[in-house]
This record gives structure tokens, C-alpha cells and sequence, in this order.
């Protein structure tokens, strides 16, 4: 549909309704305006809106190797699960706020009127975060993005000769990413005569679990997250409830943070998950929005990111493996010999990734995200709506760029970033050499086991 159709249809509805400021407007009133603010339940194209027209746009020029010698050698794809239902937990707390608003609330906007009368309350427990229809083509067309992003090493010859390998999760909406994953690529290639394996690898890609210092100290201890708690008990969230209950015309009681959070969740998955501006959106203006994105990324800064260093610690294991799988293309590349693993697709979850790019130091704030700095985080780099939507991806390029002259270029979701504390002028796609030195100090230590270990030796 070409925007100037959409831009008619939303001058027109603004005169007819006068609801101008609930429709995103930069065109398309099917995509809630609140959109770019739903954190890690949100849609990859809001990252990425070129996508919007055509979902298998790739801008090849992005990758600027330093020159034209320069020849793709390995690729790490890391990669989150595609779009999903929500876990059963969010789906009682949704269902809560909607019989609240089914039995009391009082108004006569249409929106209401619409859920009340026709929207139906179809999210139910044994949904239990599966992967939806839209993350099975998240997975299908990001494997085809990158076929042509990296066309001589996401190939119909390297899959077939077995230099692609997969490894993923065990969770079932990651292993069904992965074979969305490698459908995506078959079903590309016309390729009906072979099966392509994967591993599951929860030690890889569900470290956290694994590491019982983190477990202990901040998963399973509540105090952890006292900063989000006060966050949600303060005046930026008090204030979004009670817009509210004065939106749905009920009591201020009657609307807590968990309320909010469902509604939020509620506008969130209808638009993940069936593309729709859902009647729930009404309940947030872009304000509220803010303050709803803020809470959620306080949590993940405390329970992933910065907040403690054993959250990106814990991913020790994922940081060396990488490294590994680099440095054998590397050696093997420079001996003669034909690089085994041209790619390796993992699968796995946003807090597979996170505490990962924490770990690299990627989106740091010079002050931590907590419970009295919201104003003046407004300026923040570490914003999970960009980083971690549904299919988010953490790729690792290593390029042979002639006579030795390794580099490696990290992207995310499909957009090149520089490694914090390079600063060379091909910070984009700096030498395989610095980027190690860079991160020496992780190289040389940096031992899950040791990290994790619920009390730690003095050094
Ligand atoms: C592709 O990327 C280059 C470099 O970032 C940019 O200059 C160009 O405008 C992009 N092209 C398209 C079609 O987006
Ligand atoms: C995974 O995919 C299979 C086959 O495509 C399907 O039968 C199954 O229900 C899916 N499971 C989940 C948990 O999404
Ligand atoms: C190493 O990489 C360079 C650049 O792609 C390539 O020309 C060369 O053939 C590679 N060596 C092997 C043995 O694959
Ligand atoms: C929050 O961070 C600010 C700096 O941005 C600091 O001045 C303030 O003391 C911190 N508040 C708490 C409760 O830690």
C-alpha cells in the first residue's frame, strides 16, 4: 500500500474522529503510535522501518569494507526467537485487567465501547510463550536478509556442504525459530533432497540458568530489582494509572502498575502478533508510553545489564565461544585450508543477548538507569525497544581483507555498531588483532566457572 494511501485515510479519519494523536503520524494508522516503545515485546520493523514496504530489504552498501580486496570468511549470527505468545503469567494479569474493564469501567468512547462489546479475550494459559505465526516469518525472512547480506557465506553451496551450523535453545519457540531459520534458507534454494541438523545447547544459549551465582544473587532474590520496585511504586507510574482509570472512568485503586503493565502488554501483543491497533492502545498516550518503556528497562538493566556484573559474567561461556569459533575460521583461513564453520547460527533468547553486550560494553550510560533518574535518563543509549525486539540479532563478521588483514565488524539487527573502546577510523570494521586486544582482559579470563560460583575465592 503506497503511504500516500494511508496518509489520505488518516487526514480523513483525524477530521472525521478528531482522535489525530492516538494514530502514529508518520502515516499508518494501523501501527499503534506507541509502537517504538513496547521494549522486548516489540516488532523488529519498528527498529528496521524500511522493512515496513519490503521485508526482505537489504542495504548491501552498510557493510563499507575498507576495501574492495575484502571477502566475507565467517559470520556468527546470535539471534533472539521470533515474536511469541505471552507466558502464562502475563496472560492472567491480562486477563485480569480485562474483566475490570469488562465489569466496571464506564465511558462511552468508542474504544471502550469496542472492548467491551466485540473484543474477545482469546490470549489463554497454555499459549505459554510459544512462537507465533509472525515469528516463524521473522526467523524465514531474516535468513533470506542474510543470504543476501552474505551471500558467499549464507549459501546454497555452504549449507549444503555443511558449513552452516546450527545451535539453539532449548526452549520451544527457539527451537522452532531455528527451523523457521533454516526454512527460510531451503525453501529459498528450492532445496527438497536434504535435512539440515541442530544442536541444542542450553549451556550456550541459556547460560543464565546455568549460573548459580546469578541464580542466587539476582534471579531469585527479590531485593535485586528494589530499584524497579520503586520505580513502579512512584510518582512518573502513579501518574500514568491514574490517566488511566480516568480514561476507563474507574477508581484510582482500581488501577495499580500491574494493571498497567497488562494494558500495555495487551496493546503490544495485538500489534506483534496480529499487526492490529488494538483498542487497549487508547489507554496510553506517548507520555505514558515513555514511562512504561522506562520501567521495563530499569528491569533489564538490573536483572541483565549493568546493574550487576555477574548478569553479563554469566555469559563468559557464550563471549569465549565466540571468540573461539572466530579464531578457528582465522587459523584456518591462514593456513590454506577452507574455513569449516563458515557460519553459525544460535538461537536463543533477549537475555541470551543482553547480558552479552553488556558484557562487550555496548549501550553503557555513564549514570545507571534507577528509580529517581527518569528525567534525566531521557537521553539514554540503552534502550531495549532498539536493541532487543523479537528476531533480534547480534551478528559478528570476519573479513579477510588481503595479506593477513583480518577485521571483524559487529552488527545489530542488521545495522553495523563500533565495540566500545575502539576508536580507530575503521571503528566499524576494525582489525581482528585490536578488537582481541580491546578485549583482552575478557580473552584472558572471564571464566564461567569460576564467575559463577556462588562464593568466590578471593582472588
Ligand atoms: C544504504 O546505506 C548507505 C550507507 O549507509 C546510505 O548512504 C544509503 O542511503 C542507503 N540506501 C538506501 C536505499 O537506504
Ligand atoms: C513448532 O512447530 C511445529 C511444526 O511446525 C508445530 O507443530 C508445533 O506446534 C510448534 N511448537 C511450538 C511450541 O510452537
Ligand atoms: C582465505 O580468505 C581469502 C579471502 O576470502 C581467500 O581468498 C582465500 O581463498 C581464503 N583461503 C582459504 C584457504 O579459504
Ligand atoms: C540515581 O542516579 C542519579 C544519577 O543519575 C543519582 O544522583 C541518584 O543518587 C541515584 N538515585 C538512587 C536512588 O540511587
Amino acid at each position: 500500500m503506497p503511504s500516500s494511501f494511508w496518509r489520505i485515510i488518516f487526514v480523513h479519519s483525524c477530521i472525521i474522529t478528531g482522535f489525530c494523536c492516538y494514530f502514529n503520524p508518520d502515516g499508518n494508522p494501523n501501527i499503534p503510535a506507541i509502537a517504538k516503545y513496547f521494549t522486548t515485546k516489540g516488532r523488529y520493523e519498528e527498529v528496521n522501518p524500511y522493512l515496513i514496504e519490503d521485508i526482505l530489504a537489504v542495504n548491501t552498501s552498510i557493510l563499507q569494507p575498507p576495501s574492495a580486496q575484502c571477502r566475507q570468511i565467517h559470520l556468527t549470527a546470535i539471534i533472539r526467537h521470533g515474536t511469541r505468545y505471552p507466558t502464562s503469567k502475563n496472560v492472567k494479569k491480562m486477563q485480569k485487567l480485562y474483566d475490570l474493564v469488562k465489569s466496571s469501567a464506564s465511558g462511552r468512547d468508542h474504544w471502550l465501547r469496542e472492548i467491551q462489546s466485540q473484543w474477545r479475550m482469546w490470549y489463554t494459559e497454555d499459549m505459554d510463550g510459544r512462537l507465533v505465526q509472525k515469528g516463524v516469518n521473522d526467523h524465514k525472512h531474516l535468513a533470506v536478509r542474510l543470504s543476501k547480506l552474505f551471500p558467499s557465506l549464507v549459501s546454497e553451496e555452504k549449507l549444503r556442504g555443511g558449513f552452516i551450523k546450527f545451535i539453539t535453545s532449548s526452549k520451544h519457540r527457539c527451537v522452532n525459530s531455528t527451523l523457521s531459520f533454516k526454512a527460510g534458507l531451503t525453501e529459498l534454494w528450492g532445496i527438497t533432497d536434504q535435512e539440515f541438523d541442530h544442536s541444542v545447547n542450553d549451556a550456550l544459549m541459556r547460560f543464565f540458568d546455568q549460573c548459580t551465582r546469578f541464580v542466587e544473587e539476582v534471579d531469585n532474590n527479590p531485593s535485586a530489582l528494589s530499584e524497579v520496585d520503586k520505580f513502579r511504586q512512584g510518582p512518573e507510574m502513579r501518574r500514568v494509572t491514574e490517566k488511566i482509570a480516568d480514561r476507563l472512568r474507574v477508581p484510582y485503586s482500581d488501577i495499580n502498575d500491574d494493571m498497567a503493565e497488562a494494558a500495555f502488554y495487551l496493546c503490544a501483543y495485538e500489534f506483534a502478533i496480529k499487526t492490529v491497533n488494538s483498542p487497549w492502545c487508547w489507554l496510553f498516550d506517548e507520555v505514558d508510553a515513555k514511562v512504561m518503556e522506562y520501567a521495563n528497562d530499569l528491569k533489564q538493566f538490573w536483572k541483565r545489564a549493568y546493574g550487576y556484573d555477574i548478569n553479563s559474567k554469566s555469559s563468559c561461556i557464550l563471549f569465549h565461544d565466540a571468540f573461539s569459533r572466530l579464531n578457528k575460521a582465522a587459523s584456518e583461513n591462514r593456513s590454506g585450508q577452507q574455513v569449516t564453520e563458515a557460519v553459525t547460527v544460535q538461537v536463543g533468547h533477549a537475555e541470551t543477548i543482553l547480558p552479552l553486550l553488556t558484557l562487550m560494553g555496548f549501550f553503557k550510560d555513564s549514570d545507571a538507569l534507577n528509580s529517581t533518574n527518569y528525567a534525566t535518563q531521557a537521553q539514554r543509549s540503552f534502550r531495549t525497544s532498539r536493541m532487543l525486539p523479537y528476531a533480534a540479532n547480534l551478528l559478528l563478521v570476519l573479513y579477510d581483507c588481503g595479506g593477513g588483514d583480518l577485521r571483524l565488524q559487529p552488527l545489530l539487527n542488521e545495522k553495523p555498531v563500533t565495540f566500545p573502546g575502539l576508536t580507530s577510523q575503521q571503528a566499524s570494521m576494525p582489525l581482528y588483532e585490536d578488537v582481541k586486544d580491546n578485549y583482552r582482559e575478557l580473552l584472558q579470563g572471564c571464566d564461567f566457572e569460576t564467575e559463577c560460583q556462588l562464593f568466590k575465592s578471593p582472588a
